[in-house]
């Protein structure tokens, strides 16, 4: 039978990878995935509840879900809603009280059992938020080489999951469960398999991900550190990145890495959240503004040009202007290449929701307009550094105007070039020429030497 899936990934890069992860599961059960909800006969919304607002997005997007299922019930065509996802295991059957249409409910930690599931909810509906015993990596299909092709020259990998660190405002600890890291070998096996499928540049990711400590080829617990130096080794991985870490688990060794593996990238994200050691506390942080000043100075004595991006919260209950104004002063000493700001949001079920001091909404506005603008003047200075420039990019789409391609520096920064004679997974030697809001321009070296100079190791397709 020929079906059709169609997945919509909200909030963080594992949602984009479980998405996948989803969608190769369900070819093995014959659905093609589709970009166009009108055509699907299964929905899936893989969702985030890391804020309030994103909690709104699903239940509005699923309001629209409802109707297309509608009519296309009036065409006689069956539409199965499942809701998957951190908003799946937070709010679980109370999803299907708001919205009837749901027919299966699956949290991140039990969607491999979705084929099963979804043949249950035929007749009933459906809700699996357990952590189940089994590891779900060791149950879900290897990724295949023709849809990862498709998918593109860069690709997220999970190498570990979960957070132990329960800061005050976070829902993650509840929603991901604890923290556990994949095995060196499966990791492995499944980045090669990435590399075969045209992919040159590996993000591995987890919630915590430099905490990484799963099993190694030795049998003992590898770092991140360890397994960064593993991957590099695997041809046709040119590029590696890693995200999202915390401050305390920065070890000397995975700083290091960035100065002695040259497929390691100069940009680093480091949350810090606030620059208030007052609210560090109160945020259960466990680490203070000047902890996450020396660690900065480390990482930038081992790599002097590392690209730096942090998040931070604002309106945190209690926080006063003056810890305002430590944040907005930390923000200064580092001058990040870039920021991710948001306005706290209370999170039922986490400690901080029972703070009474909340900050008022005008407050928080303010402060993260504020915040942004800076932050923004520090991304156009960094950018402005990197016009004039040699450097190399790795070519990962069609550009904007017809004949461009778009790539991205070592530093994360999008840059458009002139594309003839090249292809998307290629590494270019590009001098950087000049710069708008949100993209750089830059020409092939080998264009103007009038020459090609690039390093293609494997051949695409
Ligand atoms: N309110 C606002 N922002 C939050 N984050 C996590 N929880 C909340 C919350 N309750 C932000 C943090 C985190 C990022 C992924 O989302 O900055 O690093
Ligand atoms: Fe949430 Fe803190 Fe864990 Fe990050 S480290 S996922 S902010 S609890």
């Amino acid at each position: 039978m020929n079906r059709k899936v169609f997945i919509k990934s909200y909030g963080c890069q594992m949602n984009v990878y479980d998405g996948q992860r989803m969608a190769d599961l369900l070819a093995g059960e014959g659905y093609a995935e589709t970009q166009s909800q009108d055509d699907a006969d299964l929905v899936i919304l893989n969702t985030c509840h890391i804020r309030e607002k994103a909690v709104d997005k699903v239940y509005s997007e699923l309001g629209r879900v409802r109707e297309v299922k509608q009519a296309r019930g009036k065409a006689g065509l069956e539409t199965r809603i499942v809701v998957a996802g951190c908003v799946a295991q937070a709010e679980g059957a109370e999803i299907q009280r708001r919205q009837t249409a749901v027919d299966l409910v699956v949290g991140p930690q039990s969607y491999h059992r979705l084929p099963d599931l979804l043949k249950r909810s035929g007749t009933r509906r459906v809700v699996d938020t357990e952590f189940p015993v089994e590891d779900k990596f060791s149950v879900l299909p290897a990724p295949d080489r023709a849809r990862t092709l498709a998918r593109g020259v860069t690709a997220f990998l999970t190498v570990q999951e979960g957070c132990d660190k329960f800061c005050s405002f976070c829902v993650v600890p509840y929603t991901r469960g604890a923290e556990a890291s994949r095995p060196v070998a499966r990791i492995v096996a499944e980045a090669e398999k990435l590399a075969d499928g045209g992919v040159r540049e590996l993000t591995l990711i987890g919630q915590n991900v430099n905490a990484y400590h799963g099993e190694g080829l030795d049998g003992r617990p590898w770092s991140l550190r360890k397994l960064l130096e593993r991957v590099s080794q695997i041809a046709g991985i040119a590029r590696l990145r890693y995200s999202t870490s915390h401050p305390n688990d920065m070890d000397d060794d995975l700083i290091a890495a960035h100065r002695d593996l040259p497929s390691v990238m100069p940009y680093l994200h480091l949350p810090v959240q606030s620059g208030s050691d007052a609210v560090l506390e109160a945020m259960n942080r466990k680490h203070s503004a000047d902890d996450y000043r020396r660690i900065i100075d480390k990482v930038k004595a081992a790599r002097p040009d590392i690209a730096l991006s942090s998040d931070f919260i604002v309106g945190f209950p209690g926080e006063s202007d003056a810890d305002f104004a430590a944040t907005m002063r930390l923000i200064d000493d580092v001058r990040f290449a870039s920021v991710y700001s948001f306005k706290y949001s209370v999170r039922p079920g986490t400690p901080a929701a029972d703070q009474r001091a909340q900050v008022p909404e005008a407050v928080r506005s303010e402060r993260l307009l504020h915040l942004q603008a800076v932050a923004e003047a520090h991304r156009q200075a960094f950018n402005a550094d990197t016009v004039g420039r040699r450097t190399e990019i790795l070519l990962e789409r069609k550009g904007r105007e017809a004949g461009q391609l778009t790539g991205k520096t070592p530093w994360q920064q999008t840059v458009q070039i002139d594309g003839a004679g090249f292809h998307t997974g290629d590494m270019v030697e590009v001098n950087i020429l000049s710069r708008s809001t949100n993209s750089l321009f830059g020409r092939a070296v080998s264009a103007e030497a009038g020459q090609r100079t690039l390093i293609r190791p494997i051949e695409l397709i």
